[in-house]
């Protein structure tokens, strides 16, 4: 049984399948009469509506759970949710707070579970966002992007996806919120570039793509008016992308917040990749379920 909680536990060749699954003409109605649970303990606008059309799309019915109605490891042990989860769906996707949790719900084999963001990993993120890129490059060979702000969930499962697609890192992060070294070392291992730096615009220098995302994630509001400050100076602006490789994209996870993170000229305008990522995650979302049920 395969499960998907963060990008290192898929080979080179799982992603290439992967993305090739999203196309929606390769969709089978392999769900059809089966369920699958979505337990969001934290906000979503994207993974809820994407992963629930990613069900529909392969015949099946989901159900989507707030985090307070289930109580996960709370009302009941995380084994306990999972065993009784499984019992009625084909699969399980969640969002956690505790990144421990979807490693306890893996560990039970009951059914493939899917990490729908964690304070460690968003993977189904980032097979939306290679589609994106690759929807746009015909190949990754010889490409790089850039991250520019918080080394979060989103980064760390960025730096292992573009090594495992054969991409060029390029991070600026401020101190002390520096993406998780064992995924930077992770990244190497795979055999790509990584450069590690406080400076946006060194990062920036010539990349094809550049990313960002909040500064303050979610469970992370206590500690908001610290990281804004440590972010002054890390907005990606119109000055800063014009740093950049000429056509190079902007990405954003979403949702954003104009004005900090990025400018609202930039992710309003020509570069910006934003709204076909959105769509992407459905794309994603309904591959990634696909091929964790046939495997
Ligand atoms: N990008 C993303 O995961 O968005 P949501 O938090 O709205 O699901
Ligand atoms: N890093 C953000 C991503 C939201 C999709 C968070 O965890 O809130």
């Amino acid at each position: 049984m395969r499960h998907l909680l963060e990008m290192d536990q898929l080979s080179a060749a799982d992603l290439d399948e992967l993305l090739d699954l999203c196309a929606p003409e390769r969709a089978e109605p392999v769900l059809a009469g089966r369920g699958v649970a979505l337990i969001f303990e934290k906000p979503s606008n994207r993974t809820r509506n994407a992963s629930e059309m990613a069900v529909v799309g392969l015949g099946g019915h989901p159900i989507s759970i707030r985090g307070e109605e289930i109580g996960l490891g709370v009302r009941e042990s995380v084994d306990d949710v999972t065993r009784v989860l499984a019992r009625y769906h084909a699969l399980i996707g969640a969002r956690v707070f505790d990144h421990r949790h979807l490693e306890q719900m893996a560990a039970v084999e009951a059914a493939p579970i899917v990490n729908l963001l964690s304070d460690m990993a968003h993977p189904t993120q980032i097979v939306a966002d290679l589609l994106t890129l690759r929807q746009r490059w015909s190949k990754f060979d010889g490409r790089s992007v850039a991250w520019v702000g918080d080394g979060n969930n989103v980064a760390r499962s960025l730096v292992l996806g573009c090594g495992l697609a054969g991409l060029s890192v390029r991070l600026a992060c401020p101190a002390g919120h520096a993406v998780d070294p064992v995924a930077v070392d992770a990244a190497r291992a795979y055999g790509v570039d990584v450069l590690e730096t406080v400076r946006p615009d060194e990062a920036v220098a010539g990349a094809d793509a550049v990313y960002t995302d909040v500064w303050v994630s979610m469970g992370q509001e206590m500690h908001a008016h610290q990281k804004e400050d440590a972010f002054a100076g890390y907005t990606v602006t119109a000055d800063l992308m014009a740093q950049a490789a000429p056509g190079a994209v902007f990405l954003h996870c979403l949702p954003a917040h104009r004005g900090l993170e990025v400018a609202a000229e930039v992710i309003d305008g020509p570069a910006s990749a934003v709204w076909d990522q959105a769509e992407n995650r459905m794309h994603a979302a309904r591959a990634v379920f696909q091929w964790l049920i046939t495997q």
